[in-house]
């Protein structure tokens, strides 16, 4: 089971047994104010007068006596009004609490149900991160070959934030010698290489040169061949990479979530020389 999953399960569990817990010192309040009276609520039950016979008036005397002579019935006499008695405060209290703690357990419980469902999702289903820093689709593999044609040896993506150039299938014995390479052969293989653009000295962004058909970096005057391997200048390794990976139908997606490590110094595997002036001089070293 993934740490993931089992973060999870203890959150969901976390969150359950804060529930039953909550339930239960609600229940044991609600238990606990039931049928307590105050000794005031007592008090006042006694002294109540509502259900004390009423002394009779001097009318209903006569009334009776009325009644008494003639042997009929006796005129209805109006029932003796009710003393009102103020309510309880007491059980008005024990209502409002019971509605309040019965409010607060059902909010907290809602509350934690949600947090443990955020935290459930985040774990068990990953973002799906596009554009740079996750998988870049590039286009079908042709469109590219021919924008790199056209763009004079180099293509950028700026999503991707890389250069795209081709790589020559007979520079692949090479390559697969070199150990850095390992994880980006298979575009590579495919024809392709993709360079991240940021120097692996100090970080500027790396310029095509379309003159000397390699990479010259205006900063320090580091220089790399069109596949980004390090021809000169302070860079302590040739240009950092990405993964390449083409689908059956050709579509081409750059992984940029991993930035792979350029070759070391002094990798060379496709001899491609200088073809003419350089746009950076003085950057050899
Ligand atoms: S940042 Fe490119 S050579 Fe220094």
């Amino acid at each position: 089971m993934s740490p993931a999953a089992i973060i999870s399960i203890v959150i969901v569990a976390l969150v359950a047994l804060a529930a039953v817990v909550l339930l239960t010192a609600a229940r044991r309040a609600d238990v606990r104010g039931a049928g307590a009276l105050s000794r005031e609520t007592t008090r006042r039950d006694k002294d109540s007068e509502i259900d004390r016979p009423m002394p009779l008036t001097g009318r209903q005397v006569e009334a009776e006596a009325s009644q008494a002579r003639h042997g009929g019935l006796a005129t209805t006499v109006a029932a003796p009004p009710q003393i009102w008695v103020k309510p309880d405060a007491d059980v008005v209290g024990f209502n409002r609490r019971q509605f309040l703690n019965r409010a607060t357990v059902t909010l907290m419980t809602a509350g934690l149900g949600a947090f443990a469902a955020a935290a459930f999702t985040a774990f068990l289903w990953p973002f799906k991160v596009s554009g740079f820093g996750g998988k870049v689709a590039a286009g079908k593999l042709d469109d590219i070959v021919a924008g790199i044609r056209s763009g004079r040896g180099f293509l950028y993506n700026s999503t991707a934030r890389s250069w795209l150039t081709a790589y020559p299938s007979d520079a692949l014995p090479k390559a697969k010698g070199v150990h850095t390479y390992a994880p980006v052969l298979a575009g590579m293989e495919a024809g392709l290489v993709a360079l991240y653009q940021k120097c692996p000295h100090l970080g500027c962004r790396v310029p095509s040169c379309e003159s000397s058909q390699w990479f010259e970096c205006p900063c320090h005057g580091s220089q790399y061949n069109r596949v980004g391997e390090k021809k000169g200048g302070p860079a302590p390794r040739g240009m950092d990479r990405f993964a390449i990976s083409v689908s059956a139908t050709g579509d081409v997606t750059i992984d940029t979530a991993t930035v792979f490590e350029g070759p070391p110094i002094g990798t060379n595997t496709t001899g491609q020389e200088a073809e003419g002036p350089h746009c950076v001089s003085g950057g050899h070293h």
